[in-house]
């Protein structure tokens, strides 16, 4: 007899092929997997796309969407008798306010108000014929080269962290076991960010080769590509290009795995992703060890974003050094989102450490007068109009007390009330949090109930713990999402005290 949990990581690709948590798909689970039923209905109640299978319709409640109507589109889609809820964040800002249909054909191209510029490490609007030109000189030039370009090219992690990506790579090249494994990252859920869904609709190319540069240099045979679940057209684009990659016979060797996400943003955090793998619920895990060392499975583990892995052909196609010097400050070049009240939402791709004034002009300045921005997804907080001058790289904005994150850049102009812009990201985190530690399961909460009863009383005594949960995330929370999730309200403090009724001093306490 079958270890009651050997089939566990089936768990969660079963609830969905039986329609996520309808009568009787528990059990029929439990049979076919001999997990226990009490920890399958756990695993179908974490993640929104099963817990919640017979919603057709879910309006997008990120910052973006909200300032520009989601309620109203809420109330339009209500009215025709469709079954809605609100979702956290859909990936589709430049589209605000959004929505998003279930088993819905999306189309496979995107056709929005998406640009870039030529001629940069991405290229997004580059259809040429694709011939793995990057994989080619890695198998002439063999693995030691290309951690040689890697580390010239001073590629740091795209998903959020900034982590220098040949530290990671050396790492898994020095562990002694030799079962390893690729995971691309591309669950991309942080508001405000939309730029790994046009990498792989634009350039799934890039995607797939820079995963088997990554596979062939690491000696892995299998690749993971977890996709988030409301990414359909994104996911198909991978597979066709896959297809057609695969012709060429460069990919022999390799075992492709498309995994979808079930609609839990938690899971963009890489040990979170890890588990949503193995089929349990996406709770982060304790780090270290790192998933360098034990990932997938306990084997050693590379997780990269899209965006970083899409940069690699360029890098060993025209040299690290190339690819450092197209940034500004920091290396390379870097797709920012910008979203919210600018004339030309869209994914830019510009050089690393470009200003935020840059980038506006970029994206067809400001619908109004700038108020504030969120540079980096709702972990980043928000910097007031005065900051527009500030380089929109790691470094700049880490010193600025705030981050570049997913550069998922959201820009508010003088019609937003601060305190709600606090309060819709103060709803995101305490719906995403994953409910493992206390200071995130409860400070969220907290955060969001003493905004709701500011806003309705406008008595700045309801403020009055604030600081004391907010230093009780920052040191006691296992992951980011803890760990930034008052920024956005600290920060709002910070910058607009009036608006909390506080004097300027009291609010940087
Ligand atoms: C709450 C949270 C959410 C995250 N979401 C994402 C995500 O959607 N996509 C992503 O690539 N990284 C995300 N990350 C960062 C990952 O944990 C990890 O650093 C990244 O996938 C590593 O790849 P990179 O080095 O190429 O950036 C998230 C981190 C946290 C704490
Ligand atoms: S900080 Fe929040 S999201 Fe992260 S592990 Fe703790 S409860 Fe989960």
């Amino acid at each position: 007899m079958l270890p009651k949990n050997a089939r566990r990581e089936e768990v969660l690709d079963r609830l969905e092929e039986q329609g996520g948590l309808k009568p009787g798909v528990v059990q029929r689970v439990h049979q076919e997997t001999g997990v226990p039923e009490a920890d399958i209905y756990g695993v179908a109640t974490f993640y929104h796309l099963l817990a919640e299978p017979d919603v057709e319709v879910r309006v997008c409640q990120g910052l973006t969407c909200k300032v520009l109507g989601s309620e109203a589109l809420m109330r339009d889609v209500q009215s025709t008798g469709t079954s809605a809820c609100y979702a956290s964040c859909l990936g589709r800002c430049d589209q605000a306010p959004a929505l998003w249909r279930a088993h819905h054909q999306e189309p496979p191209l995107h056709t929005g108000l998406t640009e870039s510029h030529s001629g940069l490490a991405i290229d997004l609007e580059n259809h040429k014929k694709y011939k793995l030109k990057a994989l080619q000189k890695l198998l002439a030039q063999g693995p030691d080269w290309v951690l040689g370009q890697l580390e010239t090219s001073e590629l740091t992690g795209r998903g959020g962290a900034g982590f220098p990506a040949h530290i990671k790579w050396r790492a898994i090249r020095g562990q002694a076991e030799t079962e390893r494994y690729i995971v691309l990252n591309a669950d991309e859920g942080e508001p405000g960010t939309f730029k790994d869904r046009e990498v792989m609709l634009r350039r799934p190319d890039l995607v797939l080769e820079g995963l088997a540069i990554a596979a062939k240099c690491l000696e892995a045979a299998d690749i993971y590509l977890y996709i988030r679940g409301e990414f359909q057209g994104p996911k198909q684009a991978m597979r066709d290009a896959l297809t057609r990659l695969q012709e060429t016979g460069l990919l022999d060797g390799l075992n492709w795995h498309f995994v979808d996400g079930h609609g839990a943003y938690i899971c963009g955090e890489e040990t979170a992703l890890l588990e949503a793998l193995e089929g349990k619920r996406g709770m982060p895990r304790m780090k270290p060890p790192y998933p360098v060392e034990k990932g997938f499975r306990g084997k050693p583990t590379l997780i990269q974003n899209v965006e970083t892995i899409a940069c690699l052909p360029a890098i060993l196609r025209q040299g690290g050094e190339w690819f450092r010097d197209l940034g500004k400050t920091e290396a390379g070049t870097k797709l920012y989102c910008l979203s919210g009240h600018v004339r030309r939402p869209g994914v830019y791709e510009v050089p690393m450490g470009s200003t935020m004034a840059e980038l506006l002009d970029q994206a067809g300045g400001v619908d109004g007068n700038l108020k504030a921005f969120s540079p980096g997804g709702a972990s980043s907080g928000f910097l007031p109009a005065s900051e527009v001058d500030i380089p929109m790289d790691f470094k700049s904005l880490r010193d600025a007390g705030s981050m570049l994150g997913s550069a998922g850049v959201v820009v508010l102009n003088d019609t937003v009330d601060m305190v709600e812009a606090s309060l819709m990201q103060a709803v995101f985190f305490e719906d995403e949090s994953c409910g493992q530690c206390a200071p995130c399961r409860i400070g969220t909460q907290v955060i969001r109930q003493t905004l709701e009863r500011y806003l309705e009383s406008k008595d700045v005594a309801v403020l009055a713990h604030l600081n004391e949960v907010m230093w009780g995330m920052g040191e006691a929370s296992i992951c980011g999402l803890g760990q930034a999730a008052y920024w956005p309200l600290q920060s709002a403090m910070k910058y607009f005290p009036q608006e909390f009724g506080l004097e300027a001093d009291s609010a940087n306490d």
